[in-house]
């Protein structure tokens, strides 16, 4: 592509653009593309938005697209900054960290958990950041690399089911069989088919928008599949067309820039219109790659974000060494909602991404499709001000209809709870509790781990029904957070698994009883190791709270 040479031939390009991209924006921004073979219906729609939010499409109940792909953080994960990949040198810490989405814990085929490489006992990091599902219907490649393409290849009857049109169908066979994301080892789509078919939908969410709870109407998901596509067979391919058919009505369409470009001045401040006014014409033209009405782009560039060897992106899937360290345009609606910023989360604030095009990129090559250019500090902060406030959807910042959405277990207050803190063994290491899984009456399998232990070390846990919060007591110079009740019960977990530096770790699980006077009923825990480098032999996590409740 040409890049313009002097910002001032730009800008004064820019002050005939902006008329003109008035009028071609008159006719409004239309609905998505659909693919014949999976028309939208009311009936499917409702079942995508069920199944998309519902966590118990992941191996521990702990991850529905929906985890990584929030409403009120523009349809990406609200955990990004906090959720670091070690990057291609395995260490964390350095410059190539990635800031991605939290998935699940390396569970095995048998649900018991395993440590991973990177992660040990925590949930893994995917090792690019989450890209918006709000308006994703409008790509006809899905992914920063564009791996997911339009024809939609059945999983299971590896037949073609959709011809053309159909990336969010490809797309959305991914995440529910990644062990990263969602999966045990070896989970198969006839396994997981079968696991819908007999969940109860939402079971573990709360909140549920009126108008879902009144369409669920305490239906089973065959009836549900029965309403949506005509019998009541729970398989692969209705799974993904209904979450696709979700996906296509998640249009936000009505951003201050839509109000302006549909003649209303006053829609943007004049420090907006400026920003707009810089957006179409300083420096790189962001309009060239970022075209309205979404602001994204067909395409794929470097812009040298970081060094191309650490992530081939488009490059990897198309073989071309052009295309190496290329990445899609993401569209920029509700850009403000979703810091922070490009394929690695690596830029925290829109002033940080602004700053890095002023200065053509960190790592420029001969590839580059960005050139450094001018920026005075009032023509900076009108962009970024057009950027975070001139693109974003009200109804997507404060999740109303269509981005209305039930409240998921992981963000309620039913999520299990540490507390206190633990008594450091060996190597200064302080052993941790580990315990994320729904505690819902009737769940088969409910993990409880230590980690960071010493390797080798034989560890207990205690249980007890109450807890002390202030942790008064000690056994053996360890800091004990439970009520030492009658109750209170002692369960060896054998020699911690692991050995040297690295953490030593023990998962057990359990079976919930679907015994309805539990409901409400709490359990208490901790976690100790016999360890020499403890201060009296006895090193203990802090204390766990774990509360039951019954599905919905
Ligand atoms: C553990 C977090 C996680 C989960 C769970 C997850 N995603 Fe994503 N999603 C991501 C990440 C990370 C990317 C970008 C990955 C890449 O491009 O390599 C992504 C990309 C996407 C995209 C591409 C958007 C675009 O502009 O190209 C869509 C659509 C999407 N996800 C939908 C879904 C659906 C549907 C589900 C559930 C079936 C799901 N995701 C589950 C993290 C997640
Ligand atoms: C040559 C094409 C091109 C131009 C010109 C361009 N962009 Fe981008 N933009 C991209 C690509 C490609 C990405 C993703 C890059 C990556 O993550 O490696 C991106 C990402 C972004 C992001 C981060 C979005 C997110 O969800 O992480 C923002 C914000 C952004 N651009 C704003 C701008 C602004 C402002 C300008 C003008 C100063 C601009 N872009 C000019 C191609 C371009």
């Amino acid at each position: 592509m040409s890049l313009p040479r002097s910002p001032r031939l730009v800008l004064s390009l820019a002050l005939v653009a902006v008329p003109f991209a008035g009028s071609v924006q008159a006719q409004g921004f239309p609905p998505p593309p659909v693919p014949p073979e999976n028309q939208i219906t009311a009936a499917k729609t409702n079942l995508g938005k069920t199944l998309f939010w519902d966590e118990q499409l992941s191996a521990s109940g702990t991850v529905a697209c929906a985890t990584c792909h929030a409403m009120e953080f523009g349809g990406g994960d609200p955990r990004t900054a906090g959720s670091v990949h070690p990057g291609p040198d395995a260490s964390f810490g350095t410059p190539d960290d990635i800031r991605g989405s939290r998935g699940i814990i390396g569970t095995a085929t048998d649900l018991s958990y395993v440590t991973t490489a990177l992660f040990d006992l925590r949930e893994q990091v995917t090792s690019r950041k989450a890209l918006p599902v709000i308006n994703a219907a409008y790509n006809g490649l899905q992914m920063w690399d564009g791996r997911a393409t339009g024809r939609f290849v059945d999983p299971v009857t590896n037949t073609v089911a959709i011809q053309n049109g159909g990336s969010l169908e490809s797309q959305a066979s991914g995440p529910p069989l990644n062990t990263i994301e969602m999966a045990h080892a070896g989970t198969t789509w006839s396994e997981l088919a079968a696991k819908v078919r007999d969940a109860r939908p939402l079971a573990l969410a709360t909140n549920l928008p009126a108008t879902l709870d009144a369409w669920i109407a305490g239906r089973s998901y065959p009836q549900l599949f029965q309403e949506a596509f005509g019998d009541n067979n729970v398989t692969a391919r209705r799974i993904l067309f209904a979450i696709a058919t979700y996906e296509r009505t998640l249009v936000s369409n009505q951003a201050p820039i839509d109000a302006f470009r549909q003649g209303n001045p006053a829609a943007l401040t004049p420090n907006q219109q400026r920003g707009l006014q810089v957006f179409n014409g300083l420096g790189p033209r962001c309009n060239t790659c970022h075209n309205e009405p979404l602001f994204a782009g067909p395409g794929f560039f470097h812009l040298g974000v970081r060094p191309i060897n650490e992530d081939l992106g488009r490059g990897a899937i198309t073989g071309q060494p052009q295309d190496n360290g290329r990445f899609k345009v993401p569209s920029l609606r509700n850009v403000g909602l979703r810091a922070p910023y490009f394929h690695n989360g690596g830029k925290a604030t829109l002033e940080e991404v602004v700053d890095f095009y002023a200065r053509g990129g960190d790592f420029r090559t001969q590839q580059s499709n960005i050139q450094p250019f001018p920026l005075n500090p009032q023509d900076r902060n009108a962009l970024v001000d057009f950027l975070r406030n001139g693109l974003t959807d009200p109804r997507v910042a404060q999740g109303q209809a269509p981005f209305d959405h039930p409240t998921l277990f992981t963000r309620s207050n039913r999520a299990p709870r540490l507390y206190g803190t633990g008594t450091a063994g060996s190597g200064g290491r302080v052993p941790r509790l580990v315990a994320v899984e729904p505690p819902v009456l009737g769940n088969p399998n409910f993990s409880v781990a230590m980690e960071q232990g010493l390797g080798g070390a034989p560890a207990f846990f205690l249980f007890d029904m109450a807890s002390d919060p202030l942790g008064l007591q000690t056994l053996l110079g360890a800091r004990i957070w439970l009520g030492f009740t009658v109750a209170l019960t002692a369960v060896e977990i054998g020699g911690l698994q692991g050995s040297g530096n690295r953490s030593g770790w023990q998962s057990m699980a359990f079976a919930i009883p679907n015994d309805a006077l539990l409901d409400g009923a709490a359990f208490f825990a901790q976690g100790f190791a016999i360890d020499p480098g403890a201060p009296q032999g006895l090193s203990a996590t802090g204390g766990l709270e774990v509360r039951f409740f019954a599905g919905r």
